[in-house]
């Protein structure tokens, strides 16, 4: 029997514009950092834009947004509290300080209540954290958001392509678009993934180099948004992310 609440999501996502999913092969590459600037990016072009943080291994957005101690508002459904000019809804309001990560079926019920009850309204952008590689979990959330794409982060290294190569044939069996493939903490020039990318039939969106300021960034917003990560991601994004 399918289960209604599928239905309900559809509804729940319908004023949703555009559902970037920020993605990776491996963990670790800069995902949640770059979903998180993304976001606020995107907001402070004066776009409506939502960050979903549904890494059920590591949630980790609301540490670099700073965020503590906030609880979704209920009313027929939750309401994503306003952070930073984002709606900002993340399974660490679920999970709290829980050593024990969800499993199995738990996480899929879970996705599926998240998604089932919250009211994003009307968005342009839609950014989700994704959970690392080819999980249960990332073939749930494909299954679940219709509208999907995909946004692949990768670091220089080969043993990261790999992973990449691997996640973007499982996206193309699935017909899942990639709108395209950023390349994080460079640290040598190397034509490397850029001619990797290109050769697999994707988009090379660019390049972030290693950011030394980063981490005292973490928590504090306005300083993430100087870092030289944040203002390069924020160049390939007008080049590259339309609507
Ligand atoms: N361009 C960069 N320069 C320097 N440090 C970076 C850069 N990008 C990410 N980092 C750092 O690398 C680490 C991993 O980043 P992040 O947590 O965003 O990766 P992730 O892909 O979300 O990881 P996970 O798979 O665990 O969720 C963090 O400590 C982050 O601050
Ligand atoms: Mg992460």
């Amino acid at each position: 029997m399918s289960d209604p609440r599928i239905t309900i999501i559809g509804e729940r996502l319908k004023e949703i514009s555009k559902i970037v999913a920020v993605s990776s092969g491996k963990g670790g590459v800069g995902k949640s950092l770059i979903a998180s600037t993304l976001a606020l990016t995107l907001a402070r072009k004066g776009y409506k834009v939502g960050l979903f943080d549904l890494d059920f291994t590591s949630p980790s957005t609301h540490i670099i947004l700073g965020v503590e101690g906030l609880q979704p508002k209920e009313e027929k459904g939750i309401i994503p509290p306003q952070v930073h000019d984002l709606k900002y809804m993340s399974i660490v309001y679920y999970s709290g300080e829980q050593t024990l990560p969800l499993r199995g079926a738990d996480i899929s019920n879970a996705l599926i209540e998240l998604f089932a009850i919250t009211r994003w309204n009307r968005l342009d952008f839609l950014v989700i954290d994704m959970p690392p590689g080819i999980s249960d979990a990332t073939l749930d959330i494909i299954r679940l958001v219709k509208k999907i794409n995909f946004l692949i982060v990768t670091t220089p290294s080969k043993l990261a392509f790999e992973t990449v190569r691997k996640l973007a044939r499982l996206l193309a069996e699935l017909k899942i678009p990639i709108i395209g493939v950023v390349e994080n903490m460079k640290i040598k020039d190397s034509p490397f993934i850029k001619q990797q990318v290109e050769c697999n039939d994707l988009n090379f969106w660019g390049e972030i180099p290693f950011d030394n300021k980063l981490e005292e960034s973490l928590g504090k917003v306005d300083r993430l948004l100087e870092t030289v990560f944040a203002r390069e991601l924020k160049e390939i994004v007008s080049e590259n992310l339309k609507l």
